[in-house]
């Protein structure tokens, strides 16, 4: 019996960041590719099709598509699927009026399962095999997010809120219970297959100072979780924030007390820090996340990448679904690429799909299993067709390298540019049938 996969097309992946747009050295592109897949859903060899031993493996032809790593999108709500699109003024305004109301229905584990589900097509649909997502405070919103993963086999990273003042009491934990929960939680969970716990304080207007400790203690106690939070995203927050911790020199540093910035800690927005601030992030090796449809969406502000960059931050790129408004990689990268123009940064396509593989997988630590196409990593990956729709196909007559592609892809791409998706060697977005 064949337990061996063999995939044709074209190939692309990235060994590091690129520094310049002509900086081939920073990626691998296969004209001709051949990616042989292993029994055990890992990449055995990558190279010129030619070059490679097929064996009896069952060969794929995916020739002239593109075949990239799994995109990675390390920050949205599986949650908050049912709020995309809620009419608000602002963050704090929007949290109140539509998420805080919405997340009290994940209290029903049938509900948490039905979204699940959901979530997870979702995601696969838009390329993405990868995420880092939010919970609701509920544990039972947690064990779905987590079931469902674990059945389809996919890398996720996720976690409970941890939340226990400014919201509805539905909505609220205890410092003791949110540790006891998150505790178990992990127990449970972390690193059984290809699910990773993020410890979750939703964000310092949420959690109380004796939250902040519990969450350090878990922090302490499992010092290779992922953790995950919100910061600095919109001015009133920051604001409400300041008056809430009048003892800390500014917010980030509310998170360094507490023991919560280290490397494989995603700090959700990141958009409003002094130099200081970002120097800590640098520091510590905490990520700043940016979320750019959810920025713009509620008017929260403009990420810079190179300020960040400049300051030693590591930068990562989501969709925070649901203040953002799109499952779709491309379609954030291509808000992200508007707001870098508004700075006056240059952000070239290869930059932006090293971002969304090996640049997300490198903030979420994850850089070792996923976000390339090399031996020992897993099988997760997009197959992209650039002429996927009537006019993307007729841009396309006019396009010459492979830079081109890509910016077209990102630019005027969604769901439909993404043909096939693998999860550890397993086709998956046919199997899609919602
Ligand atoms: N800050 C705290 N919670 C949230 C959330 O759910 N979405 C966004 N965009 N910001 C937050
Ligand atoms: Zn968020």
């Amino acid at each position: 019996m064949t337990t061996k996969t063999l995939l044709r097309g074209r190939v692309l992946t990235f060994d590091r960041r690129p520094e310049t747009d002509e900086d081939t050295s920073a990626y691998t592109y296969l004209t001709d590719g051949g990616i042989l897949i292993g029994a055990d859903g890992l990449v055995e060899t990558v190279g010129d099709f030619d070059s490679i031993d097929a064996g009896d493996a069952k060969i794929v032809d995916h020739r002239p598509h593109l075949i990239i790593p799994g995109l990675i999108d390390p920050h949205l709500h599986f949650v908050q699927m049912q709020v995309v699109g809620s009419y608000a003024a602002n963050l704090l305004e929007w949290l109140t009026n539509y998420t805080f109301v919405e997340e009290q229905k994940f209290a029903d584990p049938f509900h948490a399962a039905r979204i699940a589900a959901s979530f997870f097509d979702e995601l696969i649909r838009h390329g993405t095999t990868t995420a880092g997502a939010y919970c609701s405070v509920h544990p039972a919103s947690a064990e779905a997010f987590f079931a469902e993963a674990e059945e389809r086999n996919m890398l996720m990273v996720g976690g409970k809120v941890m939340m226990d003042r400014n919201a509805p009491s539905a909505l609220t934990d205890t410092p003791q219970s949110g540790y006891d929960e998150s505790k178990a939680l992990i127990e449970e969970w972390h690193n059984k297959g290809r699910c990773r716990y993020a410890i979750t304080p939703r964000f310092a207007i949420t959690s109380s100072d004796e939250q902040l400790e519990m969450a350090d203690a878990l922090a302490s106690e499992y010092p290779d979780c992922p953790i995950q939070t919100h910061l600095s995203e919109n001015h009133g927050e920051i604001e409400f924030t300041r008056e809430l911790y009048p003892r800390h020199e500014d917010y980030t540093s509310i998170y360094a007390h507490y023991g919560l910035l280290r490397p494989g800690a995603l700090m959700g927005h990141a958009i409003h820090l002094s130099d200081r601030e970002l120097g800590l992030l640098a520091e510590t090796g905490a990520a700043a996340v940016s979320c750019p449809t959810s920025n713009l969406f509620l008017g929260s502000g403009l990420f810079d990448l190179d300020r960040t960059e400049g300051a030693g931050v590591l930068p990562a790129v989501a969709t925070d679904i649901g203040g953002g408004t799109s499952y779709s990689m491309f379609e954030t990268m291509d808000e992200f690429y508007k707001i870098q123009q508004l700075h006056a940064n240059r952000l070239d396509p290869l930059l932006s799909f090293y971002l969304m593989t090996l640049g997300n997988a490198r903030a979420m630590r994850l850089d070792a299993e996923i976000g390339r196409i090399a031996p020992g990593y897993a099988a997760d990956f997009a197959v992209l067709n650039a002429g996927a729709t009537p006019a993307m196909l007729l841009r396309m007559e006019t396009v010459e390298t492979l830079a081109e592609e890509l910016f077209l892809l990102q630019t005027m791409g969604d769901d439909r540019a993404v043909s096939a998706v693998y999860v550890a060697g397993t086709e998956r977005k046919s199997e899609i049938t919602r």
